[in-house]
């Protein structure tokens, strides 16, 4: 396998619209002489929280953010999505996240806060290609067993609706789920954990 297939892969990576939480830019540039102590306004863009509108994700669709330079995937799933999770549990390699990354306020199985609404970090956990989205059902290129989920193009791994690698797959384990909140139903803060009820 040359480079062209990781290429490829993050070539998928289309960034949408994003916003960084503060302005650490302005206060920067109002205390110069003491800015040296700090991280740079740049260094502390590419660590900050970023907030993302969802209110345009129809049900069954994806859309990319941008965090810490990863992309973020998230997911409306539909009832069906969210059905057919269970009917899989026993293809993949690690259906309730044991081994995998999540913060503990996810559900270990949906691995979200709100079950339509999936947060993934999009690189693979074998070698960090970004896997592509396939929510179709039995596409020909990927067999009539296939019920929606991620594909990697770089070495095939594939994983489900909820970022569970299946069986036998390059990659490891599961997407990791980052840390994130909702600010509101329509906006959710990449970057800042959800506080307990
Ligand atoms: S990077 Fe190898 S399968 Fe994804």
């Amino acid at each position: 396998m040359s480079n062209d297939g990781v290429n490829a892969g993050r070539r998928r990576f289309l960034v949408a619209a994003t916003s960084v939480v503060g302005a650490a830019g302005a206060v920067g540039a109002a205390t110069p002489f003491v800015g040296s102590w700090f991280p740079s306004a740049k260094a502390k863009a590419a660590g900050a929280p970023v907030k993302v509108n969802i209110a345009k994700v129809e049900p069954g669709q994806q859309m990319i953010a941008e965090w810490r330079g990863q992309p973020v995937f998230i997911v409306r799933r539909t009832e069906e999505i969210l059905a057919n999770l269970t009917k899989i549990d026993g293809n993949v390699a690690d259906p309730e996240s044991a081994a995998s990354v999540q913060p503990e306020y996810v559900d270990k199985k949906t691995r979200a806060i709100k079950p339509e609404i999936l947060v993934l970090v999009g690189l693979c956990t074998h070698l960090g290609c970004s896997p592509s989205f396939r929510p179709e059902v039995a596409p020909a290129d990927l067999g009539p067993e296939w019920v929606g989920g991620y594909f990697c193009p770089c070495h095939g791994s594939r994983y489900d609706l909820a970022g569970r690698v299946y069986k036998a797959q390059p990659a490891p384990l599961n997407l990791p789920v980052p840390p994130h909140s909702y600010e509101s139903d329509e906006v959710i803060v990449i970057g800042v954990d959800q506080e307990k009820a």
